[in-house]
């Protein structure tokens, strides 16, 4: 009935979370609030390093790719959870090393990483460097060779594939802003240079093709066509590559309609084509990473609100408007994204009413969903917002000078804060 089994309805017929009330997390912490269910979470994380073990003799690391939703809690469960972590700027490594994780377990991407972050990355010897591009090879090996330290790199890699999503996500094709392309000898000419960088060792290859996928086959073909690439590699330059990075992007249940794979699947496949084509190739099956972020925390998070106006224009339709919108869930504005929502102190009750959720930034376009199935809303309602666990609170801003919302998360019906409201004050700190 829900898109994750976190979710419940209990006796009073409101929504539950890990097993707590949301009207109780209302009232408690206020709204907004974005909510989280940590056992779920945890239970994410466990699929894909299980799926490793039993797929690929545990011969791989499963980075969190924290952009999804980065906070130090997060940073302490990934890596109780024996997990990696994928930082793309200088602020998600500082949260890192802030929350304590072990620096040889982070990976470092970003299509335009600057001199100051690449040295903060190197001076905390940060596990491996994924570099994007030629400019950054010349900076790092420069930084490299100053600090005399060798540091481990990957190259990120487009191969060439192209996915069916949401054309902002996709970026595994040859017109993108990331990565070497492999069709134009880029990627090969890349390898060379940074074998012949002293200061750097040349760990592997990456590659990402989209976010939110649901087919198994892209991943297939990247499996192979990396694997083929690692092939290329060796006959060229005598280098066999140790470590293949497949990236993440699967995807997961907004609607109750979605039905995507299971991670265990996934790895399972991707395991089953790379020992194939590794074997053919007369390659050793390297060591495998991935980055899966939203399939970690999307579906294992919501965000409640309050209902504050309900406008009904006759025979047009009906505004319910709430008091977050666009500034703590861009993605509607930026993908025209679908997710569920639901009157939480009436979720026992039938959704049979049809409205548009709008926000209060002053713009039209904020908007959370439109004709969307909802129970009857009144003023004051909680209003909740599924699958919100990603890309929501990483991607919010102060539009409006709205503070941002507190997150909470909950855990064997516990409730915690594990970040806070900002304040009017925080919104004006650094004013001068
Ligand atoms: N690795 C790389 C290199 C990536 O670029 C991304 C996502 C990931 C891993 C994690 O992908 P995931 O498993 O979370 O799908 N803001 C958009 C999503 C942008 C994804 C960017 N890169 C959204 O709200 O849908």
């Amino acid at each position: 009935m829900f898109v994750s089994d976190a979710l419940n309805v209990n006796e009073k017929g409101h929504l539950t979370i890990g097993g707590v009330d949301t009207i109780e997390i209302a009232e408690q912490f206020g709204t907004p609030c974005y909510v989280f269910d940590e056992n779920q979470i945890r239970k994410n994380c466990q699929a894909f390093v299980s799926s490793i073990e039993e797929n690929y003799d545990g011969k791989g690391l499963v980075c969190y790719a924290s952009k999804a939703f980065c906070c130090k809690e997060m940073c302490r469960i990934c890596d109780e959870e024996k997990m990696g972590l994928d930082v793309v700027s200088g602020g998600e490594l500082f949260t890192a090393i802030k929350a304590g994780f072990p620096m040889g377990k982070v990976i470092f991407h970003g299509n335009n990483k600057t001199y100051d972050e690449l040295l903060m990355a190197v001076q905390n010897n940060v596990g491996r460097i994924i570099v994007d591009n030629f400019s950054e090879l010349e900076m790092l090996e420069g930084i490299a060779k100053e600090k005399n330290i060798t540091v481990p790199v990957l190259l990120r890699i487009k191969p060439g594939i192209e996915v069916h999503t949401h054309e902002f996500i996709r970026t595994g094709q040859i017109d993108s802003k990331f990565g070497f392309a492999l069709e134009t000898g880029e990627a090969m000419e890349a390898v060379a240079r940074t074998l012949n960088a002293k200061f750097l060792e040349l760990r592997g290859v990456h590659c990402h093709i989209g976010s939110q996928v649901f087919e198994i086959d892209p991943f297939k073909l990247a499996s192979s066509v990396m694997a083929k690439f690692i092939r290329q590699i060796r006959d060229e330059t005598g280098v066999e590559m140790k470590e293949l990075n497949l990236g993440g992007g699967f995807g997961i249940k907004y609607l109750t309609t979605d039905n995507p794979e299971k991670f265990y699947e996934y790895v399972r496949c991707v395991s089953v084509v790379l020992k194939r084509e590794c074997e053919k190739q007369g390659i050793n099956l390297p060591f495998i990473l991935f980055e899966p972020g939203r399939s970690i925390v999307g579906a294992e998070g919501i965000t409640l609100y309050t209902a504050g106006v309900v406008k009904k224009i006759p025979n047009i339709r009906t505004y319910v408007s709430i008091d977050g919108g666009m500034a703590d869930n861009p993605r509607y504005i930026l993908y025209q994204a679908q997710h569920e929502i639901m009157v939480a102190n009436k979720a026992a009750w039938e959704k049979d009413c049809a409205i548009t959720l709008a926000g209060k930034c002053c713009e039209s376009g904020d908007l959370i969903a439109e004709n969307a199935p909802i129970q009857r809303v009144h003023v004051g309602d909680i209003i909740a917002v599924l699958s919100t666990g990603a890309y929501n609170y990483s991607m919010a801003s102060n539009y409006n000078r709205l503070p941002r919302p507190c997150a909470v998360m909950v855990k064997d019906g516990e409730c915690r804060e594990i970040i806070k409201r900002e304040s009017y004050l925080d919104l004006i700190r650094n004013d001068i």
